[in-house]
């Protein structure tokens, strides 16, 4: 897993006062807002005898646990102690840790990793998000996989036909086009014309003119992220794909998906109607795949010209590795010698 990146672990009106507890990179944490709205994340274990502290409750800015009351800080520092006599000192090792947030693009934004401000990588662009014309919607599901599975398989436009051949996958044109890709440090991205949805059911009322084929933009951004940009003739569907690592076999895929057309009243729930359906084709195709972790070496895989977004995924994986980015999950990781050295940092 790659530790030091902003990993959007909730949606930003799903956090409140009411403290809430999410999961990432096998960790629990609790997030909450403060009465001037700005959100906290803290580690969700009370150091006193590791009780949930997202069961606790508010008390101003400071949340309380809920087994014997210690009040915590936004900054993790213990500040309460309500079994000490009056007087009696707070132990300075009484602190949970507390990490940097941002609430950008409808998420909450968590910094799990280590490294200081000036030198995290960007929070991607999403540029939709302020334009009105947009109507939003957000979508979540666990699918029982490892998360670069779940990632990969959103980067991946070859597998419509077959698993969305009934949705919008079109079973008589399954061949993709070569694509160039625009990469740099933490994304890549491509431009590739795929056959567009056959018409039938709302497609069929929606195309004036069944046009030869849609531009797509799909493309990957580090560390989780998908973007699928479609752009159809009667309008444009973005869907960003966060694909938020809960343990090492089980993913929470988080999507804020924007479109311009039907952005009416019944828009939010067509939409995420639409979108948990695709889900629940690829949930089974994704969990059955073995080995359950991506294989590090490129030629574990078969790859083909249609999935260089993958292998550019895979590659860039490779040089951060190898520079020392990833943590846990070793078996990943080259063998010391065989194919070069990576340094595996302790999670
Ligand atoms: Fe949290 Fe005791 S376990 S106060
Ligand atoms: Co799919």
């Amino acid at each position: 897993m790659l530790k030091n990146f902003w990993y959007a672990v909730e949606f930003a009106h799903a956090v409140t006062r009411a403290p809430r507890r999410v999961t990432c990179l096998g960790q629990d944490f609790v997030l909450y807002r403060k009465r001037d709205g700005e959100v906290v994340c803290l580690s969700d274990l009370c150091v006193h005898r590791g009780a949930a502290l997202s069961a606790g409750k508010l008390t101003g800015d400071r949340i309380a646990c809920p087994y014997h009351g210690w009040q915590y800080e936004p900054d993790g520092a213990c500040s309460r102690i309500p079994a000490n006599p009056p007087g009696r000192g707070i132990p300075k090792k009484a602190r949970v840790d507390s990490y940097p947030v941002r609430e950008e693009y409808g998420l909450i934004w968590a910094f799990l990793g280590d490294l200081p401000e000036d030198e995290r990588p960007p929070i991607p662009h999403f540029p939709e998000h302020d334009d009105p014309s947009f109507a939003t919607v957000y979508v979540e599901m666990v699918i029982e996989a490892n998360y670069e599975r779940t990632f990969e398989n959103v980067v991946d436009a070859s597998h419509t036909p077959f698993v969305h051949g009934t949705r919008f996958g079109n079973p008589d044109r399954p061949e993709i086009p070569d694509y160039e890709i625009v990469q740099d440090d933490w994304s890549a991205v491509a431009d590739i014309g795929l056959s567009p949805p056959p018409a039938r059911g709302l497609w069929k009322r929606l195309y004036k003119e069944k046009p030869e084929e849609v531009l797509v933009t799909n493309g990957w951004y580090l560390p989780n992220i998908v973007k699928l940009h479609v752009r159809l003739p009667f309008g444009d569907m973005i869907l960003y794909d966060h694909n938020v690592p809960l343990d090492r076999n089980r993913t929470l895929v988080k999507i804020v998906g924007y479109r311009n057309f039907f952005t009416g009243r019944w828009a939010d729930r067509d939409a995420r109607k639409r979108i948990l359906s695709i889900l629940l084709q690829d949930k089974p195709v994704v969990e059955s795949q073995r080995p359950e972790l991506l294989p590090y070496d490129l030629a574990d895989e078969l790859h083909l010209r249609s999935d260089s977004l993958q292998v550019a995924y895979r590659r860039r994986r490779r040089q951060l590795m190898a520079a020392g980015w990833w943590v846990g999950d070793e078996a990943q990781l080259p063998v010391n010698g065989a194919r070069g050295s990576a340094t595996v940092i302790p999670s």
